[in-house]
This record gives structure tokens, sequence and C-alpha cells, in this order.
């Protein structure tokens, strides 16, 4: 069995971090997001992996690179337009070469793994299975209607969903599934739907088994469900202090200081994770925080908070909270009247003061 993980498309929700990095290695915990669902497909037992890649193919080639650092064997489909999860499974078809395989997207982060529900279709060997969980905003994936027990309609984000059952975006196959993705047309949004070419297998009397995820999983596509998926990744992590903490300093719960990393007269609440490199001073650091690598937090309170490499919080009159922070950035009080903010802020950001 091979995996093929979808990692083009444009991930316009999560501008501006996503105007000049992939939205798959946005980190949850500082973890490319991509990252988990490698790990979770070898630890299914699965080693052949093709990743499909769009505009920033080179970006994700140097992250995850041949796969020997995971483990596995990477293989780079180029796809040139983001034309629909169907029509990067027909892109792949030289790649998947009549094998069955689980199709991961790679932005979606699901807990506890697909060890189990791959095993099972492993070994009662159906057309296609796939994963659905309930959620309170069905119109914004792919939903099932169920009758029965049995999955007999999908349709991709419905105006008026027929369940609360969405698609999760992790899918298994076997080769019928090219004669479905060649049988269907592009929706009206302009894409091959995955949704539509298992509508084309159910119609066709073909074997689709659905099976309900109880676990947690998120399609990590906007600010929420990013923070979200951060939350859930620190809880399952335990103490563990390599870094420098001054004896001023306080460190309550599962606090991460990885090697390198600087803590000196503040105060950690975890569950977090403070990156190698990383200076925290004077500052508060609150429970559901992943600071990356080499940044700075000074003078500062920050909690439920993703930050990326290399920036850096200073003097901050007002608690950062519920905020995702890119790369290089540089959040300061200004020493220069008038008092006012200054902002130098990129394409499609998002700046709340307090009021
Ligand atoms: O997350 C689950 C949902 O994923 C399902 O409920 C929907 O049925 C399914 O269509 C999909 O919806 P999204 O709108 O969230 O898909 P998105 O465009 O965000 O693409 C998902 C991943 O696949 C993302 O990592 C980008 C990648 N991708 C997407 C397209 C359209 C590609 O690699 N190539 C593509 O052509």
């Amino acid at each position: 069995m091979k995996a093929l993980i979808l990692s083009g498309g444009k991930g316009t929700r999560l501008r501006p971090i996503t105007h000049t990095s992939a939205k798959q290695l946005v980190p949850v915990a500082n973890k490319p997001i991509l990252f988990f669902a490698i790990e979770a497909i070898r630890d299914a037992g699965i080693r052949d992996i093709g990743i499909i890649v769009g505009d920033t193919a080179a970006e994700i080639e140097a992250a995850v690179g041949d796969g020997s650092a995971f483990g596995v064997k990477t293989t780079y489909i180029r796809q040139d337009e983001p034309l629909g999860l169907a029509h990067a499974v027909k892109i792949a078809e030289d790649f998947l070469r009549g094998d069955t395989f689980v199709m991961y997207l790679g932005d979606n982060f699901i807990k506890d793994g697909i060890g189990p529900l791959v095993h099972e279709f492993q070994a009662e060997r159906p057309n296609s299975q796939i994963l659905l969980a309930r959620v309170p905003n069905p119109s914004s994936f792919g939903v099932a209607e169920i009758v029965g027990g049995k999955v007999v309609g999908l349709e991709e984000k419905p105006a008026q969903p027929k369940s609360d059952y969405a698609l999760v975006g992790v899918y298994m196959f076997d080769p019928t599934i090219f004669e479905a993705v060649n049988a269907i047309r592009p929706s009206p949004r302009g894409e091959l739907e995955i949704t539509d070419a298992i509508q084309w297998l159910i119609d066709q009397g073909k074997d689709v088994r659905s099976h309900v995820i109880k676990g947690w999983w998120k399609d990590t596509g906007k600010l929420e469900d990013m923070l979200e998926a951060n939350r859930v990744a620190l809880l399952s992590f335990d103490r563990h202090v390599a870094g420098s903490v001054d004896p001023t300093s306080r460190v309550i719960g599962e606090v991460v200081v990885e090697e390198g990393a600087t803590v000196v007269n503040s105060e950690l609440r975890g569950p977090l994770i403070i990156g190698a490199g990383t200076e925290i001073r004077d500052s508060y650091v609150g429970p559901f925080t992943s600071v990356s690598r080499g940044c700075a937090i000074i003078g500062s309170e920050i909690e439920f908070s993703i930050v990326l490499e290399n920036s850096r919080i200073e003097h901050l009159g007002h608690r950062v909270e519920g905020s995702l922070i890119g790369r290089n950035a540089r959040l300061v009080q200004g020493e220069t009247r008038p008092r006012a903010f200054r902002f130098m802020v990129g394409d499609n950001s998002e700046i709340q003061v307090p009021g």
C-alpha cells in the first residue's frame, strides 16, 4: 500500500503567513502540520509516499527531503495548478501504479493517527473507505448523506447540508478510483472534486465504506483551527526543560524548553513549548503557546498563540492571545512621540487592538 499526501494548493485563508510559506508547513507545537501526516502514515506501516506539490514545491522539498529523516521514501509529484483533489489523484497514477493507497490532505491534523483505519481497509478490501466526523459547521466541508448506516450521497460544501457528518481529509482507495477521476467533470468552483469521484463509485455500486472517527480532527485552513490543533498537540506533551531557566522564573505544568533557549525572570504556565535559541525575559507565557526557534519575548505576556521563527515581542502593554505571528515579525513598544500605533503589516493581515 502507498500514500499520497496533498501539499499543493494556495492557502488563501491563512494569509499573510501563506504569502511567503506553504500552509502545510505552518507549525503546531513547533512541528509543521505536514510532518504529523507523514508520521501518521509511517506509523500505519506505509513507507512509500507520493507528495503532490504546487507553487511551494521548493519549500516543501527542502523541509521533507527524501523522507529518510522520517523513515519513509518520498516521491514529489508536481501539480502546476490546484485543479482539485481528484486532479491530484489523476496526475499521481504513474506513482500509484495499480496499488491501493491512502490519500491524506496535508493540512489535516488527526490526533490519534490512522493505523487501525488503514489495517481495517487492508483486511476488508472495499473499493474505498472514507472517514467522517460530526462537525457544527458542515457546509464548510464535503458532507455525507447517510441512510440506514450507509453513505448514499456526498456533496461538496453544500449550502443546505443533509447531515452534520463531514468528510475528513483522509481517504483510502483501490485502483477503481482512477475510473472515477477520469469519468467526472469539474465542479462549479472549477475543481475536479474527490467528493464527486467517490459519489461516482457509489453510483456504480462499488463498495464504499465509511468510518466515523471519534478522536480529535481538524482541517487547519483557518487561524482558529490552527490554534486549536496547537492546543491539542500540546496537551500530549510531557515536561522537558533542556534550556536554561534562572531561579527567579516559575515553571508550572507541562512545559518544554528546548536546548539553547533561555528563560529569565519569567513565568511559564504550560502546556507550552519554547524553541531552541529563544529568549524569554521578564515575561509571562501562558497555556497553549508555541514559540519557535530564535524568538525573543521581552517584558510581555502571551498565551494561546503560535509564534514562528525569529520573531520579537517586546514591552507590549497588553497581553497577546489567540494570535499567529509570522516569521521575523517585530511587535515592540515604540519610544517616540506621539504615542501611536505604527504598523508595517503584510497584505491580508489582521490586527485587533484592545478597546
Ligand atoms: O479537510 C477536509 C475537507 O478537505 C473535505 O471535507 C472536503 O470534502 C475536501 O474537498 C477538502 O476541502 P478543502 O476546501 O479544505 O480543501 P483544500 O482546497 O483546502 O485542499 C486540501 C489540501 O489539498 C491542502 O493541503 C491543499 C491540497 N491541494 C488542494 C487542491 C484543491 C492540492 O494539493 N491540490 C489541489 O488541487
